[in-house]
């Protein structure tokens, strides 16, 4: 079983605010942690964090660099290995180049969010592209008030959202716990082994 080529994505631009408008988020600390954590127990290749700002690109590299000596990465090495699989990025489509050339080959671009789209797709729909296009995928997830819809336009496709069980319809995850979600009804498609 490999999923070797599932990318993730943490955009910090473009999403959206609270008023709608298109706004670079702050990376944060704990979805660095959590969310590295995640991909690298599921073998996603690369979590891409996503910003267009320079010193929160330097922010991470300080945080990244800190955890990569020798004491730190003694002191936690699963901490250290999750975070090894971080690249950070200045736009997601310079995570789409990098894939592109690892992998000769485009990824298909598929976002995900809270709402119900016309453009949504179920889970089933990675199932094919993974286990027999190959193609790679790139799997990517919004901050502030969600991913902002010209990302979403140039997406294939958005996964159907995860529902929940209130009966009022609340569904708003954290993006950490959304990660986490997907990535394991992900890991179900393969339960039978046949990748
Ligand atoms: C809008 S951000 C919220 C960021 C928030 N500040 C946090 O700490 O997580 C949450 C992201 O997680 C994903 N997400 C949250 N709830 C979801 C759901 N029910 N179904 C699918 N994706 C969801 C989407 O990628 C969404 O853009």
């Amino acid at each position: 079983m490999s999923r070797s080529n599932l990318y993730v994505g943490l955009i910090h631009y473009p999403v959206l605010d609270k008023k709608g408008e298109i706004v670079t988020t702050s990376v944060t600390n704990l979805d660095i942690h959590d969310i590295s954590r995640s991909c690298h127990s599921f073998g996603v290749k690369k979590l891409f964090l996503v910003t267009p700002i320079e010193p929160q690109r330097k922010l991470v590299s300080r945080i990244l660099n800190h955890w990569e000596r020798d004491d730190a990465n003694a002191y936690n090495p699963d901490r250290f290995n999750a975070l090894r699989i971080v690249e950070l990025v200045d736009s997601y489509h310079s995570a789409i180049n990098l894939i592109s050339e690892w992998e000769g080959k485009g990824p298909k671009l598929i976002t995900t969010g809270a709402k119900v789209t016309l453009k949504d797709q179920p889970l089933t729909g990675l199932e094919s592209i993974l286990k027999i296009d190959k193609t790679p995928i790139f799997l990517v997830f919004g901050t502030g008030w969600g991913l902002a819809p010209n990302i979403e336009e140039e997406a294939d496709f958005k996964l159907a959202p995860i529902l929940g069980a209130n009966p009022d319809g609340y569904n708003h995850l954290s993006v950490r716990s959304a990660v986490a979600i997907y990535l394991d009804r992900v890991n179900e498609l393969f339960a039978d082994n046949s990748l």
